[in-house]
């Protein structure tokens, strides 16, 4: 385990830098899952289409990785092109990624590899997705195909992203495929499939690269904590949100993973009666989310106290149409994480969401999460500024002291960093 002086604002040597996309999100045209069935039928902003054309366009988000000097790159890879029909596998589409993961190690950058990132494919959808019993089952042997022929190019793999998010907005919201309202049967439901298919995925993957592949997941941890208002008797609500959010899903993964991914954007705090994101006066990003960079510190911590393993933050980051808040918003976060390093968490890496735009889910092309922008015209991709300044801390391996010296949020607070 790394450990740092007090005094010192570098981070560990070998830390690892980089940046998330997922397939959906980015490549376009993917039109055997159960996302682009749901657009279809006109769900959500905006269809994906083309999203940022990532499946032609792929070398030029490894060149944008390369220009600001990351160690990793994560992807994920698409199990409906994959499997677009059931048993049938498309070699051309794993052929696509070999390619991909090639590029990117020719670049000089670490990769890692996710396997489900949201969508299904549409076969697999129709079958009761994750609900129905032979899911994980299925899940497990999409795995073993995709390690077999990833496994030289693959340095991290992670099973699946975001069991929590997954189920609420599909099952509880209904705001995503397959569109269920108040199904806490079908949450949980999803909660176990998500959990088995995870191990069974793991073994497939040891079994095809070897006992020494690292494979892991990834989850967005929530920190629910008392609201400014009304929330000195939320104690109650705390521990059933931590308990639903974080600890229900993680504790089942508990001894079958070898690394976590943890996610982190925003805080939950609450009342006595729910969880309140329109508590208090805080910055907030272009999707209205809190902007609260110690909940990224306690999420980690609580992590590492709950699993002893090793962390790495698989996403963090905000949507910045202007660009007039992401610098400050990486610097405040990156100090609280190096905070949880200097209090003996085991974090190793850092990938900021996203390496470019793309589409926000049911959000659509609005919101903008990219170090680099995307013309969606002409599909051209632009460094941020905020990036060469992420860049910079990159190069430098440390978060220098008057790094955004003098920047504040939109709304004119910040820093919001720890006590140094
Ligand atoms: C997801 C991404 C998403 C991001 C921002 C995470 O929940 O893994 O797919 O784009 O958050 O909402």
């Amino acid at each position: 385990m790394h450990r740092l002086p007090a005094s010192d604002s570098r981070f560990p040597d070998g830390f690892l830098w980089g940046a998330a996309t997922a397939a959906h999100q980015i490549e376009g045209d993917n039109t055997d899952s159960d996302w682009w069935e749901w657009e279809q039928a006109g769900h959500g902003a905006h269809p994906s289409l083309r999203a940022a054309d990532s499946w032609n366009r792929w070398a030029e988000d490894i060149a944008v990785a390369k220009e600001l000097g990351l160690g990793v790159v994560r992807i994920s890879v698409e199990w409906a092109r994959i499997e677009p029909k059931r048993g049938a596998w498309d070699y051309k589409a794993l052929e696509h990624y070999a390619d991909v993961l090639r590029g990117v190690r020719s670049a000089g950058l670490k990769t890692m590899v996710v396997l489900w990132h949201f969508t299904n494919p549409a076969w697999f959808a129709a079958q009761g997705g994750w609900t129905s019993v032979g899911a994980p089952g299925l899940f497990g042997m999409y795995s073993g195909v995709v390690a077999e022929y990833l496994c030289d190019y693959v340095d991290f793999w992670a099973t699946i992203n975001e069991a929590n998010t997954y189920a609420l907005k599909g099952y509880v919201e209904g705001v995503w495929p397959p569109g269920r309202t108040r199904d806490v049967l079908g949450a949980l439901r999803v909660y176990r499939g998500l959990a088995d298919g995870h191990r069974l995925a793991r073994t497939a993957i040891k079994q095809a690269c070897g006992e020494r592949a690292e494979v892991g997941l990834t989850h967005v941890f929530a920190w629910p904590h008392a609201a400014t208002e009304g929330g000195a008797l939320s104690a109650p609500m705390q521990v059933l949100w931590n308990w639903l959010a974080n600890d229900l899903f993680m504790d089942k993964v508990q001894g079958v993973t070898d690394w976590i991914g943890v996610q982190y954007y925003h805080d939950s705090p609450c009342r006595t009666f729910g969880v309140a994101d329109g508590d208090g006066l805080t910055p907030r990003t272009d999707t209205g989310w809190r902007i609260v960079p110690e909940g990224l510190y306690r999420v980690i911590m609580r992590a590492w106290h709950r699993y002893q393993l090793p962390i790495y933050v698989t996403e963090n980051g905000l949507a910045d149409a202007t660009d007039a808040q992401r610098e400050r918003f990486i610097v405040d976060h990156l100090r609280w994480l190096r905070k949880a390093i200097r209090d003996g968490a085991d974090v190793r890496g850092y990938l900021h969401w996203s390496l470019i735009d793309n589409f926000e889910w049911a959000a659509g092309f609005g919101p903008r999460f990219g170090l680099a922008e995307v013309d969606y015209r002409t599909f051209s991709r632009q460094v941020r500024p905020s990036a060469r300044a992420f860049a910079r801390i990159v190069a430098a391996n440390e978060v220098a002291p008057d790094a955004a010296a003098g920047m504040t949020y939109a709304d004119g607070t910040g820093p919001l960093g720890p006590e140094e």
